[in-house]
């Protein structure tokens, strides 16, 4: 029997939610991780303005502008928060700073000093530039355009709460969850309750899809990926599926090998799988049976443009078109990489029609 929320999902729901449902859609929609940022003229002056990357992160009015910025642009089909995947740290009480150029640096690690009490109140601002963000949106003529919600994965996130920084391979974060696996599946399971409560947070503020970016998912050892990527991840996927049963959930596991790829696709319950570049495009074909694929073109090939960009999103689109498919890339976009270039890709992928 046809329902309103038949009606509903089939009328006026994002491409990218559809996709999400597993349906095929009539084109292939296109969002780009990282598509607000330094490439773009007009962030760096509100960076500017704001008074720094961290402060736009809080300021709702600059922080939904910003997530605004390339959808105006060049009407991508997804808009991506402002924000950072290190914000769940700073709101459990570590120290958070970004130096220009140079990155995020963390305050010292204190597994006993965390303090979960305070996660809704410092990260209301957040909850806030999505609530203005979906205005804008509705009010600019971009009322179809999915408004996406993210988090880090515990994984990846104490990777770095550990490190203090980026680092290649993150060995203090690996000596330490080596060293003190006890400890390490204790800031685990606080990373898991404090995503869920943001990411709730961020549902009942209007976002409609959420990504959540395991970044360093390739650096686990294959022993105990299960226990620090695949668990964790379950667990928030599993209460948001409670709580919000009609929010799909990509997962993002860079750098994982076919195998894991696969693996975490069945094991974790999500919806969409964000694929790295690594993986060929005809490799990942059999997993659109199961969950919606999304990817991959290498975020390279967008920085240098031209023909080579378009032959490989050809490529991509005949390969997985067929759906469900969100295109994307492998990761996101590199600071260097022109608008134009961007601007060539979008438009390349909303015509494109096998
Ligand atoms: O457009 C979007 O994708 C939305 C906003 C967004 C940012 N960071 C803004 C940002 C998202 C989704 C992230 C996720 C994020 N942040 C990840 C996961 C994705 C990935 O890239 O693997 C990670 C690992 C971080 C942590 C982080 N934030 C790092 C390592 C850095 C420094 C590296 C860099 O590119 O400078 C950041 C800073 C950051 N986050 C910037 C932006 C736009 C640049 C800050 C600036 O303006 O100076």
């Amino acid at each position: 029997m046809p329902s309103i929320m038949t009606d509903r999902t089939t009328q006026n729901e994002p491409l990218i939610v559809s996709a999400l449902r597993g349906e095929n859609t009539p084109r292939t929609p296109i969002w780009l991780m990282r598509q607000a940022g330094r490439y773009l003229p007009e962030y760096r002056e509100l960076r500017t303005k704001a008074g720094g990357f961290l402060a736009m992160a809080y300021d709702p009015d600059p922080a939904s502008e910003v997530t605004m910025q390339p959808v105006r642009r060049f009407g991508m089909d997804g808009a991506i928060l402002f924000s950072d995947i290190l914000v769940i740290p700073h709101a459990l009480g570590q120290d958070l700073r970004f130096e220009a150029g140079e990155g995020p640096r963390l305050g010292g690690f204190d597994l006993l000093g965390l303090n979960p009490s305070n996660i809704d109140r410092t990260l209301a601002p957040v909850y806030e530039t999505l609530k203005q963000t979906r205005v804008k949106l509705d009010r600019e003529g971009f009322a179809q355009t999915a408004l996406i919600g993210f988090c880090g994965s515990p994984w990846t996130v104490a990777c770095y709460m550990i490190e203090g920084r980026g680092a290649q391979g993150f060995p203090a974060a690996k000596k330490y969850a080596r060293e003190n696996p006890a400890d390490f599946s204790v800031l685990l399971d606080i990373l898991v309750d404090a995503s869920i409560c943001y990411l709730g947070g961020q549902i009942d503020s209007g976002a409609q899809v959420i990504q959540l970016f395991e970044s360093w998912a390739g650096i686990v050892d294959e022993a105990d990926f299960d226990a620090h990527v695949i668990a964790p991840t379950k667990k928030i996927v599993s209460a948001l599926k409670e709580n919000y049963p009609h929010i799909p959930v990509i997962g993002f596991p860079r750098g994982v090998s076919p195998a894991l790829l696969e693996r975490y696709a069945r094991a974790t319950g999500i919806d969409g799988l964000g694929c790295d570049d690594t993986h060929a495009p005809a490799d990942l074909k059999y997993l659109q049976s199961s969950v919606c694929v999304q990817g991959n073109l290498d975020n390279e090939l967008l920085l240098t443009g031209g023909e080579p960009m378009l032959e490989a999103a050809r490529t991509l689109l005949d390969t997985l078109g067929a759906g469900p498919f969100i295109f994307n890339l492998g990761h996101g976009v590199i600071k260097e990489t022109p608008p134009d270039h961007v601007a060539a890709l979008v438009k390349f992928v909303q015509e494109y029609r096998l």
